[in-house]
């Protein structure tokens, strides 16, 4: 089955494309010939992944699906968030994102955090959702060189390494992300499309 994934982030892609298997064929949005940034300016998680599946359904008219996450970190009131992507800038710098976590990080006990994605799937004309969680602690510097954005600060609960220095298999088998996608995978096989 071919379905449009909302992202150009090779990362995201070959992560979510893995959990998928082989039944299943994402296609870009820029493969489609949308070559804009997709708008997500709402102020959640699940406004931010509707409005990019339905901004792709109403120009293709096929099935499709979009995501967002955010890293949730409990003694910063659940920031960055929904403004994980646009924490110290503008555009989607990682490095500077990090560095600010950090700074903000300083002198705090409490390190819990969570990445939290959702899915917003449109598949015969409607809208279905789904969430994956991961919960974990922020550690006082950056550690290992795989994945992106957060992953060299968060160790997720039950491990001593940081997502950074997991494998792609690793990660996505306990991934927010992993999560998220497996439940989308469950839901279009019951749907048998
Ligand atoms: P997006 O909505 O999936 O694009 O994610 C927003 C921001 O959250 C990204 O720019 C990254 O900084 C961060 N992020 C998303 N997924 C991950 C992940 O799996 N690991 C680390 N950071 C992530």
């Amino acid at each position: 089955m071919k379905i449009i994934f909302a992202t150009n982030n090779a990362h995201k892609l070959s992560e979510v494309q893995a959990v998928l298997g082989d039944g299943f064929t994402l296609v870009t949005p820029r493969e489609c010939g949308i070559t804009e940034d997709i708008p997500e300016d709402q102020d959640t998680l699940e406004g931010n992944a509707s409005q990019k599946s339905h901004y792709l359904y109403d120009r293709t008219r096929e099935d499709c699906f979009a995501d967002d996450t955010g890293l949730e970190v409990e003694a910063l009131g659940g920031a960055p968030g929904v403004h994980s992507a646009r924490y110290a800038t503008d555009g989607h710098d990682f490095d500077a994102n990090n560095r600010l976590l950090l700074k903000n990080m300083e002198g705090k006990t409490n390190r819990k955090a969570r990445f939290r994605t959702v899915i917003s799937l449109i598949i015969n004309g409607e809208e279905h959702q789904f969430e994956g969680i991961v919960e974990g602690r922020i550690i006082d510097h950056e550690i290992g060189h795989e994945g992106f954005g957060y992953d060299p600060m968060f160790i997720p609960d039950g491990y001593d390494r940081t997502f950074a220095q997991m494998t792609a298999e690793e990660k996505n088998a306990i991934s927010h992300r992993g999560r998220a996608v497996k439940k989308l995978v469950a839901y279009l096989q019951s749907i048998e499309k």
